[in-house]
């Protein structure tokens, strides 16, 4: 079968891409005629940002995953539509005599149907959360958990667990290096990771869902690039200093190693689950704009974070799905001393809402027991010398410190500014990365060798 033939793959992409035009018309639809009955069921909150009391209809994740989720059943069919038509066609379609029946794909199947075993584990997990308020140290280890299934199928598939090391470290490692077992370990807290980490990056209208919405579009133009697509062009990367080359239209050919067309099928995976995640969060950050009329609740940040966990790891490009987290990952280290313990944690660390101004600022965190540790105090002072922090002393003589969260760090910096602005700050920041993680991949992927 020729790269270049583009028959296999289009029926199960515009099927795909219809499916994320319901998702997007059905979230739409569904959140404003569902939400009072979840305020009857007392999942409400109140919007902590706005002058106003009234009872926001909270978890509306919930609604999101089962469209999603509902979908991507639906889809099983036309992700198989080319094997059940050789193998169940029309007279015209049945195998002649000598011609070998093409075997249905159980491997596939079971792709499919692990990466759906695990989002719905975290659309418990995440519903339970919004119910009970679980422990941190309680649902760190779910996602580890819900991963399970995805590891087992990337072993039965003996899939690769070597990583290429960075030019400048292989006199000590050489050129690839088997990680074995820790490479497992590495992926399921990937799922932990991306699943708390859009929770913990949360807390102003449309924050969650824009977010998942620009990875997920990242994720897909990723997999763009390795479609065969009948036109091509080059992007001439050698100019960018690369030793790499993207051919659009080909497949992207600098280290390729694998069979292209299992190339194209791992991507053509990660599309049909992106797409009508991006139909899904599309629709819902519709309603959770500022002013939101719903909240996302802790469902909606795990599910979206298991999704991405799920094709980064069964479409094989975790270490790429990472650098798009780059807003996420520098949030997490950055709220590393809140969530050990070495910083007082306030039950919200949202930015502060000034009713007078109808600005936010910046939120502290008071040392209110004991004052700061040694080690706290080098901390802080080395972020305060960063400018991501700054350090105050209360009128009763408490050390302050401002929240330990990105979105503090904007307002420390930029200074006091509306909600919306914000967050449209915050989806600028995460455009950045993305495109600074194209960059690394594909512009110094010669140096670094990352996939
Ligand atoms: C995480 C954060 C917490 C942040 C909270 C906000 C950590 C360790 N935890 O906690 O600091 O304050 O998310 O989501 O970083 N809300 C708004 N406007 C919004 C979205 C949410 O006011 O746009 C408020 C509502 O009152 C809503 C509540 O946040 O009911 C939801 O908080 P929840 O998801 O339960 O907080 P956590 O995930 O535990
Ligand atoms: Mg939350």
């Amino acid at each position: 079968r020729s790269l270049l033939d583009p028959v296999p793959p289009i029926p199960a992409l515009i099927a795909s891409l219809g499916y994320a035009i319901f998702a997007f018309l059905a979230v739409a639809y569904l959140i404003p005629r569902l939400g009072p009955s979840f305020v009857k069921a007392n999942l409400k909150g109140r919007d902590l940002l706005k002058t106003y009391d009234t009872p926001i209809p909270e978890s509306q994740g919930l609604i999101c995953a089962a469209v999603y989720i509902l979908f991507l059943i639906l889809f099983i069919p036309f992700a198989f539509s080319d094997v059940v038509l050789n193998l169940r066609g029309p007279e015209s379609h049945k195998p002649t005599e000598g011609i070998v029946v093409p075997e249905f794909p159980h491997h596939k199947l079971s792709v499919y149907l692990s990466s759906l075993l695990s989002l719905l584990i975290a659309t418990l997990l995440g519903f339970l959360d919004d119910v009970f308020d679980i422990r941190w140290r309680h649902k760190l280890p779910i996602p580890i958990i819900a991963s399970i299934p995805l590891l087992m199928v990337y072993y039965a598939e003996q899939g690769n667990t070597n990583i290429v090391v960075p030019i400048p470290l292989r006199f000590l490692f050489g050129t690839l290096l088997n990680l074995g077992p820790l490479y497992y370990v590495y992926m399921s807290l990937l799922s932990t990771f991306s699943t708390n980490s859009f929770n913990i990056l949360a807390g102003i209208n449309g924050s969650e869902a824009s977010q998942a919405l620009i990875i997920a579009i990242s994720v897909i133009l990723n997999d763009l690039l390795y479609l065969p697509w009948p036109f091509g062009f080059h992007i001439p990367l050698h100019l960018l200093g690369s030793q790499s080359e993207i051919d659009f239209g080909g497949v992207y050919k600098a280290g390729m190693a694998y069979g292209s067309m299992e190339l194209v099928e791992r991507h053509l995976f990660s599309l049909c689950f992106m797409l009508p995640l991006v139909g899904v969060c599309a629709g819902f950050l519709y309603h959770n704009w500022y002013p939101a009329r719903a909240f996302p609740g802790d469902t909606l940040c795990y599910v979206t974070g298991m999704a991405f966990a799920v094709v980064g790891i069964q479409a094989h490009f975790s270490k790429t799905l990472l650098l798009f987290f780059i807003p996420q990952i520098f949030n997490f280290l950055l709220s590393c001393p809140q969530l050990f313990g070495f910083v007082p944690c306030p039950r919200h660390r949202v930015p502060r809402f000034n009713k007078d101004t109808g600005l936010l600022y910046p939120s502290k965190a008071v040392f209110e027991k004991r004052p700061p540790s040694r080690l706290a105090s080098l901390m802080l002072k080395t972020l305060a010398a960063l400018h991501l922090v700054e350090l105050s002393v209360n009128e009763t003589g408490q050390q302050e410190v401002t929240n330990l969260t990105i979105l503090n760090v904007f307002l420390v910096q930029l200074g006091p500014m509306k909600e919306v602005t914000l967050v449209k700050v915050l989806i600028c920041s995460q455009i950045a990365g993305s495109v600074f993680a194209f960059f690394v991949r594909y512009g110094l992927a010669g140096l670094v060798h990352v996939n």
